[in-house]
């Protein structure tokens, strides 16, 4: 596992972003694996810019995202459908048939998994992109999902719930269910790319960091994968005695 140390936040969406845009131009058809929540948002920034500079292109980019509500219609604003849109999607020249992010209809939760599960198996991504939950979770496999785990859908846990209720007007309104690519997918990505920012992530990266492999902390597995790169900054390594 290899880390960045960055000053900020601003200086870890640079780095992390310049790391998908020359794979990016390194690989123009290129499969990502794509992440939501605040922290890649600076990264699709950084993305945004390339494309307008002429940097890079994604007219033959394909994206495959980690994880979505279970109950929110696509045009909802807190759903990562409309998250991408807002923050990467309707910036960038890619094609509408190249973008996947699981959706679970509500009448056909198990189908829905297998579906997504099924696109997964016949793609190789080459870089994910993850963040990290404060419990530890990538995508949304919560505290002892099983290293084994392909899409399922998943019950969140109340702190999950708690850490994402700023995006709704009230606790009551965040999904308790929601659909996430398995850990075992996640894992089969060629590259990881996870990006750990600010004081609220401090707890993660030094459990993350300890090293020790346990279905506690999902994200520990991590250290199994052959390929990780962490790109963090100077607060979410406040309680990181050493690297
Ligand atoms: C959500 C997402 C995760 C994300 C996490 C952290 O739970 N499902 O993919 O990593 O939030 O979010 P943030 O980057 O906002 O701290």
């Amino acid at each position: 596992m290899e880390i960045i140390q960055c000053k900020d936040y601003n200086e870890a969406s640079k780095v992390a972003g310049e790391i998908l845009s020359n794979a990016i131009l390194a690989k123009p058809n290129i499969v990502l694996g794509l992440a939501t929540g605040s922290s890649p948002i600076g990264i699709y920034n950084t993305l945004i810019n390339d494309y307008k500079n002429h940097k890079i292109s994604f007219k033959d980019v394909k994206t495959y995202n980690l994880d979505e509500y279970v109950g929110l219609d696509r045009d909802c604003p807190q759903s990562y459908y409309y998250f991408m849109n807002e923050h990467l999607f309707d910036h960038i020249d890619i094609k509408k048939e190249n973008v996947h992010i699981p959706y679970a209809d509500p009448s056909q939760l198990e189908e829905s998994c297998k579906k997504y599960s099924e696109q997964l198996e016949k793609t190789t991504v080459d870089i994910q992109l993850l963040g990290i939950g404060a419990n530890g979770h990538i995508g949304f496999n919560e505290p002892k999902t099983s290293f084994d785990q392909k899409t399922f859908i998943v019950h969140l846990t109340e702190k999950t719930r708690e850490d994402n209720k700023r995006f709704f007007n009230s606790l009551d309104e965040v999904p308790t269910k929601a659909i996430t690519m398995g850990i075992k997918e996640i894992m089969n990505a060629k590259k990881i790319v996870l990006i750990a920012t600010g004081k609220n992530k401090a707890e993660a990266m030094k459990k993350l960091l300890s090293g020790e492999i346990t279905t506690d902390f999902p994200a520990s597995i991590l250290h199994k994968h052959k390929d990780v790169v962490v790109v963090t900054d100077e607060e979410a390594l406040s309680l990181v005695k050493s690297l």
